[in-house]
């Protein structure tokens, strides 16, 4: 259980910080609510107290006994405001502690992350620029907000992330080397393509042969990307799990489909990673009706190999380009799994390849995963954790690569 502090500045989407509160208490942790005080013209004090269990301070003036304004800072683990709105950013990053939330920030020892949400014009402001850039330097971490439909009918960057979004980075950030690399931003300036989720490879008009890959691998290391700076795109198959806003999407459905976006996304991409769940065959005529049934007759259909997407990309890589393959084994032992990652790594030709024994098909949809990350010299990294934190690690060795260039 952590102690966070869930900061919540007066903007309309103070409403959606509700859900936030809910999926932090729901996870275990001790969230005490700190709204500025026009945050309560949106919501008020008791859903605040309902929600969160705890008692709710605005002000630097009540409880002074126990000195709010700087105990809650300094026993946090986390601080997370959202919405963080331009006023308040300014605020922060000029230092003031006119409100009890602003003290937080001054005391805060820990990470602090906000998640912004305001018209697109304040945010493009050159002042909330700056002012971004003032906090990100002091290592705050300040999420780019979600383009699309904002109050009004105006759409446009601006949109707070989604309540989910924002509580796996807030917990990624509990882990010391995420909040650093976090604050580093060490992905600036990256492209990075990911793909992810399982193709569906048509029988006929209304079937088709899919997997179970829900795509949570492939988004959490979007999220993990956006984190660290890059620009990033998701060329998402059949997925799931939602895909971080900040993230340009590419829907595919074949692994024809996949093949051709990862080839157009190549041309501009500094790292590709396949998280993808191609499927291997794919039928050898598409039936332009609905598949009937005939008399006692069972179905025979003739499989076609796909394309291999990632020796393709390997095959036509740019120099400088680091590509990322995924391996899911069924393996006897953990010694058969390595054999199998090496021969597998050997034969696509890619930096690194995420090895993953899916026996029993535990990873599929799964909030964990245990993997072991291989190159050519063998062994880079191997846990057992969370999807966000293996996508950072999967992160790290990129990095890695990326120096070694
Ligand atoms: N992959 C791909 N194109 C395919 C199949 C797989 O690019 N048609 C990618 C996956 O996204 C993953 C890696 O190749 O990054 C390994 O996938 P996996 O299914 O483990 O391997 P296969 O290529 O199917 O090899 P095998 O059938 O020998 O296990």
């Amino acid at each position: 259980m952590s102690r966070i502090v869930l900061g919540v500045a007066g903007g309309i989407a103070a409403y959606k910080a509700c859900l936030l509160l809910r999926l932090f208490t729901e996870a275990g942790h001790h969230v005490t609510v700190v709204p500025t005080p026009s945050a309560l013209n949106f919501v008020g004090e008791a859903t605040w107290a309902a929600l969160s269990g705890n008692p709710v301070h605005t002000q630097v003036w009540s409880d002074a006994d126990q000195v709010p304004h700087v105990r809650l800072g300094r026993e946090a683990d986390l601080v997370v405001v959202a919405p963080a709105t331009a006023d308040l950013m300014a605020r922060a990053a000029s230092g003031r502690a006119d409100d009890l939330l602003t003290n937080v920030l001054l005391t805060a020892h820990c990470p602090v992350l906000m998640a912004p949400a305001m018209h697109t014009e304040m945010w493009q402001h050159p002042a909330t620029v700056a002012n971004v850039a003032t906090l990100r330097e002091r290592g705050v971490v300040v999420l780019d907000p979600d383009s699309g439909r904002l109050t009004g009918a105006d759409t446009g960057p601006g949109r707070l992330p989604e309540p989910e979004q924002i509580e796996a980075v807030a917990l990624s950030l509990l882990h010391e080397r995420v909040a650093a690399s976090a604050r580093e931003r060490d992905l600036v300036g990256v492209r990075l393509t990911v793909s992810a989720g399982g193709t569906h490879e048509a029988l006929d008009p209304v079937r088709f042969i899919g997997n179970s890959s829900s795509g949570r691998m492939g988004m959490a290391i979007a999220r993990a990307a956006l984190l660290r700076g890059a620009q990033v795109r998701v060329v998402a198959a059949a997925i799931t799990a939602p895909v971080p806003g900040a993230a340009e999407l590419v829907r595919v459905v074949s692994t024809g489909d996949l093949a051709e976006a990862m080839a157009a996304a190549a041309s501009d991409s500094d790292v590709l990673i396949m998280a993808a769940a191609p499927a291997d065959f794919t039928p050898e005529r598409r039936s332009d009706g609905k598949l009937k049934k005939s008399g006692d007759e069972g179905l025979t259909v003739r499989f076609v190999q796909t394309t291999d997407v990632l020796k393709s990309l390997v095959a036509g890589r740019c120099d400088g380009q680091v590509i990322v393959g995924f391996a899911a084994e069924t393996a006897a032992d953990p010694e058969q799994l390595m054999e199998l990652g090496r021969a597998k790594l050997a034969r696509k030709g890619c930096d690194l390849l995420v090895l993953n024994d899916v026996s029993g098909g535990a990873v599929f949809g799964s909030a964990d995963n245990a993997v072991t990350i291989i190159d050519r010299g063998g062994v880079v990294d191997s846990l057992a954790a969370d999807k966000n934190l293996v996508a950072h690690r999967i992160l790290d060795a990129v990095v890695n690569v990326r120096k070694s260039h």
